[in-house]
């Protein structure tokens, strides 16, 4: 019999991104065939992201071409699972004739029976959720030395834009055991860094019958045997406690860089986010963070243009920019998005002004990081190996503790999952080079 063959489209997030590795686990485990190439794919999942409006017209752009495909394989499966299936359902399913099946975001723990109804020539949308209790039973997973670990599902936090509390229903925690376990399990198959992944892992237990929170989780997965690194996102601001740094700055396996979105620099414009805490709030947070790790770096996320949004406010967030000094910032333009509560806000500031807002942030960004660039060169930092090139200069590369990205050279024969001591030589804005010493 010919081998079958599958292949999975991830949009969105790193929780999608481990949704796709149970789905992919469970394809496996029915005979199916990792595919590089859709074209001979015998079962195609598109597993989407709502959070903004352009990914979502790209999910449709994306099955258009799958269309075409299967006119000429018409025994293709075609499922859509992730954020989009979970808000749109039946309705998705009616409209896309191209579709077999459709899967929320909580029916992926009975991924097997879907794949096997999808199989079985079954259409349907399964959205089904279940906010009591979280649990994911172990997966067979693609070797690797850093891997992503859900620690919760869901989101409380209602800010006006999104959409996360409405596609990924109520945040549940899964158990420490069962997390504890899984990371066990994944230091045993050569997993040297996990990422703990939740949209508010600050409130990590808060449902749980036992009483742990974030900090004390860190102070167990800390523990585990082997495991060298351990990287979480995302940390709500309001949520961030005086606890969890010195839980960072205590467990010494906790990388020093910290996502800490802040999305506006305006109070005005986070009160209208229901964000739940001021710029000075924040800056408290941050300047505390610093106080007991000096070394620590920060990311954000910005949202420019949200209705209302005046120029006064866009200064504010260039303002607050400057005074942070962030490694990173990841910025988008407001998107309208249907069934939040801004979704009833005019959405009036212009496309034009949206981006020209958008592209000085990030110009503003980098040109406070190019003046940082030289200071990096001469430090020594340690990377975990995490691929090997083909690259004559530089074929080692990795992250080191605080979530930059280096490439370097050495003269021993590293393996992936190596640390290696790396002498910077060159810090470009993406990248870090230098020699192993
Ligand atoms: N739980 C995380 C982030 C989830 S979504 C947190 O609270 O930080 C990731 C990012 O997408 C958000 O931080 C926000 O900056 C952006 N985002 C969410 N909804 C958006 C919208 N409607 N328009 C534009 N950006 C949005
Ligand atoms: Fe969305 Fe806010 Fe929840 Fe993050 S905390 S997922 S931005 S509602
Ligand atoms: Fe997108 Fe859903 Fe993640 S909306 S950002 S894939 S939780």
């Amino acid at each position: 019999m010919q081998s079958k063959h599958y292949f999975i489209y991830t949009f969105g997030c790193a929780m999608n991104e481990y949704d796709t590795e149970r789905i992919a686990a469970a394809l496996e485990a029915k005979g199916y065939i990792p595919s590089d190439k859709v074209d001979d794919s015998d079962f195609i999942i598109l597993n989407t992201c709502s959070v903004r409006e352009k990914p979502q017209v790209k999910i449709l752009s994306y099955l258009g071409q799958i269309k075409l495909l299967k006119e000429k394989r018409p025994n293709m499966i075609v499922g859509i699972t992730g954020c989009v299936a979970q808000q749109e359902g039946e309705k998705f399913l009616k409209n896309n004739k191209v579709v077999n099946f459709v899967m929320g975001t909580d029916a992926v723990t009975h991924i097997d029976d879907i794949i096997e109804k999808a199989i079985n020539g079954e259409r349907f949308a399964d959205t089904q959720t279940d906010s009591s209790s979280f649990s994911i039973s172990s997966f067979s997973r693609k070797e690797k030395i850093a891997a992503n670990v859900t620690i919760m599902k869901g989101c409380n936090n209602y800010c006006s834009y999104c959409i996360v509390p409405y596609v990924r229903g109520r945040e549940v925690s899964r158990t420490p055991e069962e997390i504890i376990n899984e990371i066990k399990s994944l230091v045993d198959n050569g997993v040297k860094e996990v990422c703990l992944l939740g949209q508010n892992v600050n409130s990590y237990g808060r449902n749980l019958s036992e009483k742990i929170d974030f900090p004390d989780l860190l102070s167990l997965v800390n523990k585990v045997n082997g495991l060298e690194r351990i990287r979480f996102v995302t940390s709500h601001p309001k949520d961030f406690s005086e606890k969890m740094i010195y839980a960072m700055a205590e467990n010494e396996k906790v990388c020093r860089y910290l996502h800490l979105p802040l999305q506006s620099g305006s109070n005005a414009v986070l009160k209208a986010m229901n964000r739940k805490y001021t710029y000075e709030e924040y800056r408290e947070k941050i300047i505390k963070a610093r106080e007991v790790m000096p070394d620590i770096e920060f990311s954000s996320d910005f949202i420019v243009g949200f209705p209302n949004e005046t120029d006064d406010d866009f200064n504010d967030t260039l303002n607050a920019v400057q005074e942070i000094g962030y490694d990173r910032i990841f910025a988008f333009n407001y998107s309208k998005r249907p069934g939040t509560k801004a979704f009833d806000m005019e959405d009036n500031v212009p496309a034009n002004v949206k981006s020209e807002r958008l592209n000085s942030l990030f110009a503003l960004q980098d040109s406070l990081y190019d003046k940082r660039l030289p200071g990096m060169e001469g430090i020594k930092t340690e990377v975990l190996v995490t691929s090997i090139n083909n690259d004559k200069e530089y074929p080692y590369y990795g992250l080191n503790m605080y979530n930059r990205k280096v490439a370097f050279s050495s003269n021993k024969n590293l393996t992936f999952g190596d640390t290696a001591s790396v002498l910077i030589k060159n810090a470009k804005r993406n990248c870090m080079y230098g020699i192993e010493v």
